[in-house]
């Protein structure tokens, strides 16, 4: 029994980039399945500053950011002594393998990734070379230290899949099996999708203002959201199915309040006596509860600056011991005389 689960342990590793604040989308849709994977597999988990500076930010918003969302991690759950949690500049052993595997990728690949595409059109004014080769940084990331299951949404999956043809390409090249190719990995069922507050769509800070519940919000905060949260006039005629504004309404109770309480408003609404008003305001008080343990959590780490230098030093630490072996034995097979 021991020995099975010495042998299914394999590494996950996921990056996870410096931008905004955590949301209930992100945790339910990521996170939720981070700290489950904790507890199973040799885990990896990373702030991705080093591809943050595709858009230039400024210094001071660069610290700002990495430093919020490691507190947001931690108090989501995250735990440094579970799993390796680090800065990815902390590793520069990432930036050399970088460098080495975008000697083996080809101009043309890198052109055709949907994901550069975008950025062109998005980012027009600054089309830098770190925006061409972001598949290899994210390839680097992985094979440093060699990750075999990678959790990442369907918007991440044609890197992933870059990264293999990396890997087997290195393999080839040097008639090696060193690189193993990860796989997308989710853990247990499928992953939970939040919509968010305007009618519409995921739960997401680049839906608009409102649309979004933070985990460090205050109370006040959240029930002016959900207050405002898009309805309509109501159902006209009993068992009517639902608009999709309404069916988030019922998605978002499903995730933070009892079963009784999406039960009895379901009936309300096959009856036609549903108010919005108050199935808003038990959605907020519900949604406050379940927020508040973390916006707590995220205060009290704030407040606590040895706590997180403690935990960037470990994780640097233990990252560099993995990824310094690996660049160790490339440097190897692509025949550097190690000194
Ligand atoms: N590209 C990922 C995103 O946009 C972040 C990321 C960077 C990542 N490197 C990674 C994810 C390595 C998984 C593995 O969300």
């Amino acid at each position: 029994m021991f020995y099975n689960k010495i042998k299914l342990m394999e590494t996950v590793l996921s990056g996870i980039r410096p931008t905004g604040n955590l949301h209930l989308g992100n945790y339910f849709g990521a996170l939720k399945n981070f700290i489950a994977m904790q507890e199973t597999d040799n885990c990896y988990f990373f702030i991705a500053d080093y591809h943050s500076l595709t858009t230039h930010p400024n210094p001071k918003d660069l610290a700002g950011n990495v430093r919020q969302i490691l507190i947001e991690y931690l108090a989501a759950g995250l735990d440094p002594e579970k799993s390796t949690i680090y800065v990815q500049s902390d590793v520069p052993e990432v930036a050399e393998l970088y460098l080495f595997l975008n000697m083996n990728a080809y101009i043309g690949e890198l052109e055709r990734c949907t994901s550069f595409k975008d950025k062109i059109r998005q980012q027009s004014e600054n089309i830098n070379a770190g925006l061409l080769t972001y598949p290899t940084l994210m390839a680097a990331d992985i094979l440093i230290h060699r990750a075999t299951k990678v959790p990442v949404g369907k918007d991440q999956q044609p890197h992933l899949e870059m990264t293999r043809n990396f890997a087997q390409r290195f393999n080839r090249m040097y008639e090696v099996d060193y690189f193993p190719e990860p796989q997308a990995y989710n853990f247990g069922k499928e992953l939970v999708k939040i919509p968010g507050l305007n009618g519409s769509g995921k739960m997401g800070k680049s839906e608009g203002e409102g649309n979004a519940i933070y985990l460090a919000d205050e109370p006040e905060a959240i029930r002016k959201k959900v207050m405002r949260a898009v309805t309509d006039s109501g159902p006209t005629e009993p068992n009517q199915e639902k608009p999709e504004a309404i069916q988030n309404l019922f998605q978002l109770m499903s995730v933070v309040s009892k079963p009784e309480t999406v039960q009895f408003f379901n009936e309300q609404y096959n009856t036609c006596l549903i108010r919005y008003g108050d199935m808003k305001k038990q959605l907020a008080e519900d949604m406050i509860a379940f927020v508040q343990p973390f916006s707590e959590k995220i205060k009290e780490i704030s407040a606590n600056d040895a706590y997180l230098k403690k935990v960037m030093q470990m994780g640097k630490e233990k990252a560099q011991a993995n990824a310094s072996k690996t660049i160790k034995d490339v440097r190897e097979i692509i025949g550097f005389i190690n000194s």
